[in-house]
């Protein structure tokens, strides 16, 4: 798919002033710095469409991106910092998990975990409620530039095993992506169009 056009609309902590269009959409979420804004840029060829920074928490709002006039990109705010609960559980942002469980034109949610960490609890705990609220999702592993070809077959290997030691029966579709190299833009492009025509 070739990206034509790529504006940014609105940004804003309530789902009910998202775009009312019925276009369909797809919403970058994981731990803050993990690389959501900068994998946006990334797939719109458009270096400062998304605000990045080396710092975790850069992004704290729901951005909504048009592209080619008839889908949107979903920028959001990271979890997993600041905010962190200090019960056993994470709790996630009221409006973030708003956005997941009332926003109809959400149609899949990419969970972005990076390629060099084992799992962690706030990103299985994060995958479980998707799951539970019946959002469809893909992971995509980032900043995949950061470590060798094996080790990024046995890292997938290790996170495969851990989301089927969560109950997890099948592996969800995943993506490995590398935003400075440009890897895997192509694969995620290809998947949109394929859910667009859908
Ligand atoms: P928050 O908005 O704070 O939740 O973070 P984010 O997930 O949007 O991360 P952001 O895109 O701002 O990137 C965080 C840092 O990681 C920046 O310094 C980026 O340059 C760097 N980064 C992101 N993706 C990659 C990648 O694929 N490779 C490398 N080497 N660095 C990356
Ligand atoms: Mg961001």
């Amino acid at each position: 798919m070739k990206i034509n056009t790529a504006e940014f609309i609105i940004s804003n902590s309530e789902v009910s002033k998202c775009p009312n269009e019925p276009l369909p959409e797809y919403a970058f979420i994981g731990r803050s710095n993990v690389g959501k804004s900068s994998l946006i840029n990334m797939l719109t060829e458009r270096k400062k469409l998304a605000k990045t920074s080396a710092r975790p928490g850069k992004t704290q709002l729901i951005n909504h991106f048009k592209i080619n006039s008839n889908w949107y990109l979903v920028d959001l705010p990271g979890y997993g910092y600041a905010k962190v609960s200090k019960k056993t559980k994470a709790v996630f942002q009221q409006f973030i998990t708003d956005y997941f469980e009332k926003r109809e034109q959400l149609v899949c949610a990419f969970v972005l975990i990076d390629i060099r960490l084992e799992a962690q609890k706030i990103d299985l705990e994060f995958i479980t409620y998707l799951g539970e609220t019946e959002v469809p999702f893909c992971i995509i592993f980032t900043k995949a530039d950061k470590i060798g070809k094996s080790k990024i077959a046995s890292n997938i290997a290790a996170y495969k095993k851990q989301l089927l030691a969560n109950n997890w029966a099948e592996i969800p579709q995943y993506f490995v992506t590398s935003s400075s190299e440009g890897t895997g833009r192509d694969e995620i492009l290809e998947f949109i169009d394929g859910v667009n025509e859908d």
